[in-house]
């Protein structure tokens, strides 16, 4: 055989070893499930070509941006927005799963712009929806939209209840659990903690690893970092 014949062989070996290594990762890849139960479905994005989340922290397997959707009969409400990068992929994934329904409340918990860049093209599209959140986030919608939605808005504090039917929601300051706006909520139904920032992990749902590395890197570096400022 040649030296050029040995070389092509050993190309083709390599790349089509690299091709099987690809489509067994593909098939072994366990896809999220949307359908999270009690009416709860996740309709958040991945982003799996970022390597660098917030300029400085780095993500081999990308990020997540989570965004639920809560359906009980027929009212409907949504969880955060994502990453402006992936507003259409959003947008779509409410279409889908509203299947004619109209969102009554769009819950913001966090303004960091991977979770509420979307706030706005959101409204343009469901003018109708109320937003709520904390008065210190809507402060933060007027510098980030030139609006803090008076029209159509529901501001919540500690303690704050929603009912949305059979769900009923209750809203808990988090200050500094990442930035000074945060708020979590806690669906007595399905006993949910929806928690914005607090116990999230680098990593994109379309990689499966162990929780707990990931998720301790994320929490002293996004966390963890501000516990100086009175996180509780
Ligand atoms: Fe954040």
């Amino acid at each position: 055989m040649s030296p050029i014949q040995l070389y092509f062989l050993e190309f083709l070996f390599i790349y089509t070893s690299k091709l099987l290594i690809s489509l067994i990762s593909l098939s072994i890849s366990k896809p999220i499930n949307e359908d999270l139960g009690n009416g709860i479905y996740y309709i958040g994005v991945n982003d799996d070509n970022l390597r660098q989340f917030e300029g400085q922290y780095p993500v081999e397997h990308g990020i997540a941006y989570n965004s639920y959707m809560v359906i009980d009969g027929q009212e409907v409400a949504i969880f955060d927005t994502v990453d402006k990068k992936f507003k259409d992929e959003w947008l779509n994934n409410i279409n889908k799963r509203l299947n004619g329904l109209y969102p009554k409340y769009l819950i913001v918990q966090h303004m960091e712009p991977d979770h509420a860049a979307n706030i706005d093209e959101f409204i343009k599209k469901y003018p109708k929806t109320t937003v709520v959140s904390s008065k210190k986030a809507f402060n933060m919608m007027k510098n980030f939209f030139k609006t803090e939605y008076e029209s159509n808005r529901l501001v919540v504090k500690e303690g704050s209840t929603l009912n949305l039917g059979q769900h009923l929601f209750t809203f808990v300051e988090a200050p500094m659990v990442h930035w000074p706006e945060v708020i979590v909520t806690y669906d007595s139904l399905s006993k949910t903690l929806f928690s914005a920032d607090g116990f999230g992990k680098f990593g994109s749902n379309n990689h499966d690893e162990d929780w707990d590395d990931e998720s301790r890197r994320y929490f002293i570096g996004i966390v963890g970092a501000f516990k100086i400022f009175g996180c509780r």
